[in-house]
């Protein structure tokens, strides 16, 4: 199979990127019969049913597919994001009689967070800082587009550990003073792929203090936040207001250095669907804007309608998290303290530690038929700010997507097998 290495015996400044985790993990288990009947446990891919009215919102739209679609979205969309966000975080609500978020200048859809993750990179990049190449953080395990992204935008990644012992929420605010200032973005994730942990407000702001003072953009990567066990996790929106409140409402752009990522494919279930938004400081999105008009990718007007309908929509949503909650019990009770077992705050994965995260995904394949990714898969070596190893290697990702009973034997057989 062609991989990035492989591909070509030209050079580019994707050597150092490895394969995406799947092909890797088809690689580490080829030659091995399943032991049982194959269940799926690898790909972070939501089975469950989608919204019944987002079939009818494309149909009834369908003759739109006759046209290009303006990259700023339609104003029904960004007026069913808005709603979602003064119900979901009150960030309508926050400053006075004034919209906290200007619709029209804050909000864009984009095509699928994936798109978006990578494009933000390429206009929050400049081509040196502090005299130095830029550097672009990420959480270490991490969404493995942010790696990809700052290769392409010429910034060197830095991989910042978050592991058991930081609660899964990495130190940015340890990290010494001359990588912060050649720093030009952080990518951050909450709840975090792989580990379900969840940032506090005191964790944002503090984040959100420290990317300003050293001028650096915060991509913060949302999708899972309406994937939630039992307290719904709060956003970099809401903190930065509330930042914006503690400082008596100092002149400037309340959600300054920020934008967040938010996707339809896990709050409703659509991953084919591929839509999302991001919003934040007007000055970034503005800038982001003009660069998407170029080079971004649109989102089909049929499906941008079919959107807009599932983001003014909170039943199917809150249907969808019951269903996880249910598959998290099931989790409890057949894992019980088992391989660090904990009830992941957000998201749907369990990050287990089974002491060779690869060889026990071999194990569960050939034994059990259940195919897991290994943790290191997720993750690099750390940079050399942090304890060291790849914080990923003993570790396991399971993705309860599947149907109750399915997810029910397949742990069944992770309990037996390790
Ligand atoms: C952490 C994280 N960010 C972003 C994405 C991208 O989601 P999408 O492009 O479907 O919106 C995913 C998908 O698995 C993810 O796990």
């Amino acid at each position: 199979m062609a991989s990035l290495q492989t591909a070509s015996a030209s050079s580019s400044r994707f050597d150092g990127l490895p394969d995406s985790p799947f092909p890797r993990l088809n690689a580490l288990i080829e030659g091995l019969e399943p032991g049982k009947s194959p269940l799926i446990m690898s790909l972070g891919e939501p089975q469950h049913a989608f919204p019944g009215f987002v079939t009818e919102e494309i149909t009834r739209n369908a003759a739109l597919f006759g046209k290009y679609p303006p990259i700023i979205g339609t104003a029904e969309f960004r007026a069913a994001v808005a709603g979602w966000l003064g119900r979901r975080y009150g960030i309508a609500a926050h400053i006075g009689k004034d919209r906290a978020l200007d619709p029209e200048m804050q909000i864009l859809p984009v095509n699928g967070t994936r798109e978006a993750l990578f494009n933000i990179a390429q206009i929050a990049t400049p081509p040196a800082k502090a005299g130095k190449r830029p550097a672009i953080l990420m959480p270490n395990p991490f969404y493995q587009c942010y790696a990809a992204a700052a290769l392409a935008a010429g910034a060197e990644p830095v991989y910042i550990a978050a592991t058991r012992e930081n609660g899964f929420l990495p130190d940015f605010e340890a990290l010494p003073e001359e990588l912060l200032a050649r720093t030009a973005m952080i990518y951050f994730c909450s709840p975090a792929n792989p580990q379900g942990s969840v940032a506090s407000k005191d964790y944002l702001t503090n984040l959100i203090t420290l990317a300003r003072r050293h001028d650096i953009t915060l991509a913060i990567d949302e999708c899972y936040a309406d994937i939630y066990d039992r307290e719904p996790p709060t956003g970099a929106l809401a903190a930065a207001l509330s930042l914006h409140e503690e400082n008596r409402r100092k002149a400037g752009d309340p959600f300054a250095n920020i934008i967040v990522f938010h996707s339809l494919s896990k709050r409703s279930s659509l991953p084919g669907l591929r839509s999302g938004f991001c919003a934040g400081e007007a000055k970034l999105m503005m800038r982001f804007r003009s660069f998407r008009n170029i080079a971004g990718p649109q989102v089909p007007l049929p499906l941008m309608a079919a959107s807009a309908a599932c983001w003014a929509d909170d039943a199917h949503a809150s249907a969808n998290r019951d269903l996880y909650r249910a598959k998290l019990d099931a989790a409890e009770r057949r894992l019980g303290n088992r391989f660090g077992f904990y009830r992941p705050a957000g998201g749907f994965f369990l990050w287990l530690d089974v002491g060779n995260g690869e060889e026990a995904a071999r194990d569960l394949w050939a034994k059990g038929g259940v195919k897991v990714l290994p943790g290191a898969y997720l993750s690099r070596e750390d940079s050399p700010y942090g304890p060291g190893g790849n914080p990923g290697t003993a570790y396991i990702r399971v993705a309860l997507v599947g149907s109750q009973a399915e997810t029910e034997e397949a742990l069944s057989r992770i309990a037996e097998v390790l």
